[in-house]
């Protein structure tokens, strides 16, 4: 992580509680909300994140491993947590002992849970995992009801429900979202023919909360919405969001550069002309990407400066010719707004060919964090 006063990346508490009210509305009131907070909150930062967001009202979080569910058992957070990605067997006591709940799809990982909460007088909380079609973690359909009878003999775990994962729910054609929802509500169903309960069951991420309200079930699991990002950036959902992140730093040095000048590693930039630059503390070890180079743009003044040369490992030049009165100290935008220009994640993932969600982890995870509206 970098300590340095010269770059600021900021997160925006208030916005993020914004945010999660904005989703609220969309959501009957009885559907609980899951605030995926795994990842560091997407690189917000998972303590302070999950403590607005606790205060705000979320029923449950969601995290990627045993740790962050313990760290937020450190910080005193008390909410009903789920480990997205379940448990090794040799976690099952530790687990249980923080009173996590766990996605589960492994029979091995089911037995050294009820172990544990046997040998501690409780029953640990278990979401089966079932994959409908995202190809990644859960029990295949075929496999899902031999799955749950072999369940029923682990007398200290408590099914909540059934849960799966969507794959394309962000696209605009909803075939194989309906396909995937099919698929879950009729294991649902199967399951319920065996006698279990399921009071809990969950598939929606902030995409299906969105747009799908028939795959709201009993909880819903939104995590990017609440980041303030839309999951299909082309089709911006009517819900206000706010941005949650930002990244500024200081003008480092200016110069005018003759014509005939290259700018950065590799002389990939020449300048046509008399251009004058603005060097700026930022570079890939802050998480910008290298893929920004030569394409990429800040925000100096509110107007946009693009990115001259190779952007190095703490530095990035920019072509401030035409922005009047630029000078060393002042304030350069990465990410978010400036005056009346913005530059949104989505646009930086388009530069760098991926996803706002890797934006935020790679900024958030890189630089040291200032919170705001705490
Ligand atoms: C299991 C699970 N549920 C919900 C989410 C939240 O998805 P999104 O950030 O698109 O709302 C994720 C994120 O990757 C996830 O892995």
């Amino acid at each position: 992580m970098m300590i340095t006063t010269m770059v600021d990346l900021a997160v925006d508490l208030a916005a993020l509680e914004h945010n999660y009210r904005q989703l609220r509305r969309l959501c009957d009131p009885k559907v609980k909300m899951l605030a995926v907070v795994k990842a560091d909150a997407y690189g917000h930062g998972l303590l302070p994140v999950a403590r607005k967001l606790a205060a705000a009202g979320v029923n449950y979080l969601g995290v990627g491993s045993l740790e962050e569910g313990l760290m937020l058992r450190r910080a005193e957070i008390d909410l009903p947590v789920l480990l997205l990605l379940g448990i090794l067997p040799e976690e099952a006591a530790r687990a249980v002992g923080a009173d996590l709940e766990v996605a589960l799809f492994r029979q091995d990982v089911a037995q050294a849970l009820s172990e544990a909460a046997g040998n501690q007088g409780k029953r640990a909380r278990v979401h089966v995992k079932v994959d409908t079609g995202m190809g990644r973690l859960g029990v295949l359909p075929q496999e899902v009801l031999p799955f749950l009878a072999g369940l029923k003999k682990l007398r200290h775990l408590k099914v909540m429900g059934l849960i799966s994962h969507l794959a394309v729910a962000d696209q605009a054609d909803k075939t194989y979202t309906h396909k995937q929802l099919q698929e879950f509500t009729g294991l649902l169903a199967a399951a319920r023919d065996t006698g279990l309960q399921l009071p809990l069951s969950h598939i929606a991420n902030s995409a299906a909360l969105w747009e799908l309200p028939e795959a709201h079930f009993g909880l819903v699991r939104p995590g990017l919405m609440l980041y303030g990002s839309p999951p299909s950036p082309d089709r911006p959902p009517q819900a206000s969001l706010k941005p949650v992140m930002s990244l500024a730093a200081r003008v480092l040095q200016v110069k005018r550069l003759p014509p005939g000048s290259s700018i950065s590693y590799g002389c990939t930039y020449t300048t046509p002309d008399w251009c004058d630059l603005a060097v700026l503390p930022v570079g890939y070890c802050n998480g910008y990407s290298r893929l920004n180079s030569n394409r990429g743009e800040v925000l100096i003044h509110g107007r946009r400066a693009p990115i001259r040369g190779r952007v190095c490992m703490n530095l990035t030049m920019v072509e401030v010719t035409g922005i009047p009165e630029v000078k060393e100290g002042d304030r350069a935008v990465f990410l978010g707004r400036d005056r009346d220009e913005y530059l949104s994640a989505e646009e930086l993932a388009g530069w760098a060919q991926t996803i706002s969600y890797e934006v935020f982890c790679a900024l958030g995870t890189a630089n040291l964090k200032r919170y705001t509206g705490v």
